[in-house]
């Protein structure tokens, strides 16, 4: 029941861990409600020791709502097809930025479930930030520039830029060529109202490439500035990750970065995303 979970926080202003649930179980609605409220108010969370494969990580996906396939243009995991696996240095280069997932389609996904399937004995962590208390920082002046501005988002741009070439395999190479196999613009309001807590969150991230009406020098310093606050280390949580673990992140309120800093080690993650809603403006 509800009244065995138990949410403590992990970091200051962002993160929680949910421990007293099983999630392979068939879940009581209360406690997936206690679940997306935790979500909301924490922005991401962590459950450790679970025991999910790919389906029964699925099913707890739909719990929340309808998982999109894998990804836009990246095949899905053989006989999974809402399954991402992301394969460091094989399926995907280890390279990484901060971003948003899937900012570059119309639709960005709700939120995103990440189960551990290899990590390495040290190293590979991922952080996230709070796009929302991003957004309360900025002074009041910026605050009502990013109101009023849009923003390009496209799949073809820094993810490739920041590729290290020698990190990666042939594979992972080969990745990068599938991810930009079809180019993904859209336009999305810099400043979104979140569907479901009405706060305003900041939808950047590595998939920017410039602001709508604006040159490409003018939008990278703007984007510099936004993007610190965003990840400004008092606005982050860290996690070391363990096999078993399943993190579940608002992808509406926040930015995440996987810290490529396990050299040739394995690591192995698999994602689902949920469908989400196109990203309303202040002004509706
Ligand atoms: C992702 O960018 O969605 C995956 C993050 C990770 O591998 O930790």
């Amino acid at each position: 029941t509800a009244l065995s979970l138990t949410v403590s926080k992990v970091a200051g202003n962002i993160g929680a861990r949910i421990d007293g649930v099983d999630l392979a179980s068939d879940l009581d609605d209360s406690v997936i409600a206690a679940i997306r409220a935790a979500l909301l108010e924490h922005k991401v969370v962590f459950f450790r020791g679970q025991n999910l494969d790919a389906d029964s990580q699925e099913a707890f996906a739909r719990r929340f709502g309808t998982p999109t396939t894998a990804h836009p243009t990246v095949p899905a995991l053989e006989g999974a097809p809402a399954v991402l696996d992301l394969d460091y240095g094989r399926t995907t280069g280890r390279a990484n930025h901060w971003h948003t997932d899937v900012t570059f389609v119309q639709h960005p996904p709700l939120g995103s479930l990440l189960r551990a399937v290899t990590i390495p004995p040290a190293g590979g962590d991922t952080v996230w930030a709070d796009t929302a208390r991003a957004y309360q920082s900025l002074p009041p002046e910026l605050r009502e520039l990013a109101d009023r501005l849009w923003a390009v988002h496209s799949n073809a741009y820094d993810y490739v830029a920041d590729a290290k070439p020698g990190d990666d395999t042939e594979d992972a190479r080969r990745h990068r060529e599938v991810f930009t196999s079809t180019e993904y613009v859209t336009e999305h309001p810099v400043v979104r109202v979140h569907p479901e807590t009405g706060e305003r969150v900041l939808v950047l991230g590595g998939f920017v490439r410039r602001f709508v009406g604006w040159t490409g020098e003018d939008s990278r310093d703007l984007l510099r500035i936004l993007q610190n606050h965003v990840t400004r280390l008092e606005n982050t949580v860290r996690w070391q990750w363990a096999p078993g673990d399943l993190v579940f992140w608002d992808n509406r309120a926040t930015q995440h970065y996987a810290i490529a800093d396990y050299g040739t080690d394995p690591r192995r993650v698999q994602r689902i995303t949920l469908a989400g809603d196109v990203p309303v403006s202040v002004t509706g």
